[in-house]
C-alpha cells in the first residue's frame, strides 16, 4: 500500500538559476519539488527530488514523464516562475492532471502579444491598434504612423523593437523584428506614448488582490532598454491601471492566478501592450517587492498553487528605485563607484539571479536599490543620482 504514503509534491515549470529562490522556498513549506527544465544540468534540479528534462515550452513531453512519476508523488501544485510559453505549458499540465492554474486557453491568448492586442480592442479593453503580420506576408498597415514595431513573442527582451516614424521604413523594421521573433509574427502597433506602468496583482476566486503599481524606466528612443522600476506611482495612475486591470481580467476571464500587465498611461488614460502569468523576474519579486513592501510574491506564489489564498501585501510602501545599470554606464573603477553610490546616495549594489542580460548590443552590468522615506526626496535623490551616472 506504499501509494498511501505518497509524498506531496510541487511541479515547477523551469528549474534553472532563477528558480532556484522559489524552489527552495517550497522546500521549505514541507513539499517535494518536481523539476522541469530542458538543460539536464539546470541548477535549480539541485534542489529538486525529481527532475524532468523537457522544454517548457511544450507540454506533452512533459505530461508523459509526469505519468510515469504519479505513482510515487502526489502531485499538490503547479508553479512558473518563467515568462512567457511556460504558463501554456503550465495551463496545460494543470487541466490534465486536475490541478488548479489558470486555463491554457485564456494563457496562450494573453501571453501571445498577437493574440493579445486584438483581443482587447475586441473586448473594448484600451489598447494600441494593431496590425499583425506574418513572415513573408506583405506590409500593410491601415492606421497612420507613428508605430511600434515589435516581435509578437520573443526569446531576447527589448530586441529587434523600434518606433518607426515614417513608413517607408516599415518594411526594413518589420524584417528585423522577424529575425528575433519567436512565432514568425511582429506586432505593427500604433506608437503610444506616456509614462510605462505594471500592475502586478493576484486574481483569486474572481477577486483581484493588488500586489503593486510600478512604473518601469526605460531607455527610450532608439533601443527601448528596460532600465528598472520605480514605486511607489502617481494616485492618478495608481487609478487608471486599478481599473484597466480589473477590465482586462473580467473580460478575459481569467483567474487563479499571477497577472502582470505592462501598459502606457498618457495623462489619466491607459493602453495595454503586455501582460504575463508568471510570477515575473527582472528584480521584482526578489529584489524591489521585498524592499518596498516587505512582500513575498513567491509564498503567496506558492499559496496559490496550493489553493490556497494569496495574502497580499501590507500597505506600507517605501519609495523605491530598482535601477539596472548597462554596460555602458559603469564607470570605469567600480569599486569607487559603488561607494559613491552608498555614501552619495545611500543606495547599495542589488544583483539579482537573472541580471546579466544581453540587448542588442548592450549588457545588464549591475544594478543599484535607492530608497527614501518620502517620494519627494527619492524624486531628488533618483535626479541626483541619474545625473551623476552621466559624469564621465
Ligand atoms: N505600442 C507601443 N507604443 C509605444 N511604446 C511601446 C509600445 N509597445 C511597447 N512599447 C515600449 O517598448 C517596451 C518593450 O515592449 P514590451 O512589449 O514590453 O516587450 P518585452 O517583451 O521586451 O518586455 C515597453 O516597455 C514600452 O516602453
Ligand atoms: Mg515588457
Amino acid at each position: 500500500m506504499h501509494y498511501l504514503n505518497k509524498k506531496n509534491a510541487v511541479i515547477s515549470i523551469a528549474a534553472g538559476y532563477s528558480q532556484e529562490d522559489l524552489i527552495k522556498k517550497i522546500k521549505n513549506r514541507g513539499y517535494a519539488v518536481i523539476g522541469v527544465d530542458k538543460n539536464p544540468n539546470a541548477m535549480g534540479f539541485k534542489f529538486c527530488d525529481e527532475c524532468v528534462v523537457a522544454s517548457t515550452h511544450n507540454s506533452e513531453p512533459i505530461i508523459k514523464e509526469l505519468e510515469k512519476l504519479k505513482n510515487r508523488w502526489n502531485f499538490a501544485g503547479i508553479i512558473v516562475q518563467s515568462s512567457g510559453l511556460p504558463a501554456i505549458t503550465a495551463g496545460e499540465i494543470a487541466r490534465h492532471f486536475n490541478l488548479k492554474f489558470i486555463s491554457p486557453d485564456i494563457a496562450r491568448i494573453v501571453i501571445n502579444k498577437d493574440k493579445l492586442i486584438p483581443e482587447l480592442n475586441k473586448n473594448g479593453v484600451s489598447a494600441p491598434k494593431v496590425k499583425v503580420i506574418s513572415r513573408r506576408e506583405d506590409v500593410n498597415v491601415d492606421f497612420p504612423p507613428p508605430y511600434f514595431v515589435k516581435p509578437s513573442q520573443s526569446f531576447l527582451t527589448h530586441t529587434g523593437m523600434g518606433m518607426i516614424e515614417d513608413r517607408s521604413n516599415l518594411s526594413l523594421a518589420v524584417e528585423d523584428a522577424i529575425k528575433a521573433s519567436e512565432n514568425g509574427k511582429v506586432n505593427v502597433e500604433q506608437f503610444v506614448s506616456g509614462v510605462d506602468v505594471l500592475s502586478i496583482d493576484w486574481v483569486w476566486k474572481n477577486k483581484i488582490i493588488h500586489v503593486a503599481t510600478l512604473e518601469e524606466i526605460s531607455s527610450g528612443p532608439p533601443h527601448f532598454y528596460g532600465l528598472g522600476w520605480k514605486m511607489p506611482v502617481s494616485s492618478v495612475f495608481e487609478k487608471v491601471a486599478k481599473d484597466i486591470q480589473k477590465q482586462f481580467t473580467e473580460s478575459f476571464g481569467i483567474d487563479n492566478s499571477i497577472v502582470e500587465t505592462g501598459m502606457k498611461i498618457y495623462q489619466d488614460k491607459a493602453y495595454i501592450y503586455e501582460a504575463s502569468l508568471d510570477l515575473g523576474g527582472d528584480g521584482v519579486p526578489d529584489v524591489l517587492l521585498p524592499a518596498s513592501l516587505g512582500y513575498d510574491l513567491f509564498e503567496d506564489g506558492i499559496s496559490v498553487a496550493l489553493g490556497e489564498a494569496p495574502l497580499g501585501p501590507k500597505k506600507n510602501v517605501t519609495p523605491s528605485y530598482l535601477r539596472f545599470l548597462l554596460q555602458s554606464e559603469m564607470k570605469k573603477n567600480t569599486e569607487k563607484m559603488f561607494e559613491e553610490i552608498k555614501n552619495k546616495f545611500g543606495g547599495k549594489k542589488a544583483d539579482f539571479k537573472e541580471l546579466p542580460a544581453k540587448m542588442n548590443n548592450e549588457f545588464r552590468a549591475t544594478a543599484v536599490l535607492l530608497t527614501s522615506d518620502t517620494v519627494e526626496e527619492l524624486d531628488l535623490k533618483i535626479n541626483d543620482f541619474e545625473k551623476w551616472l552621466k559624469i564621465k
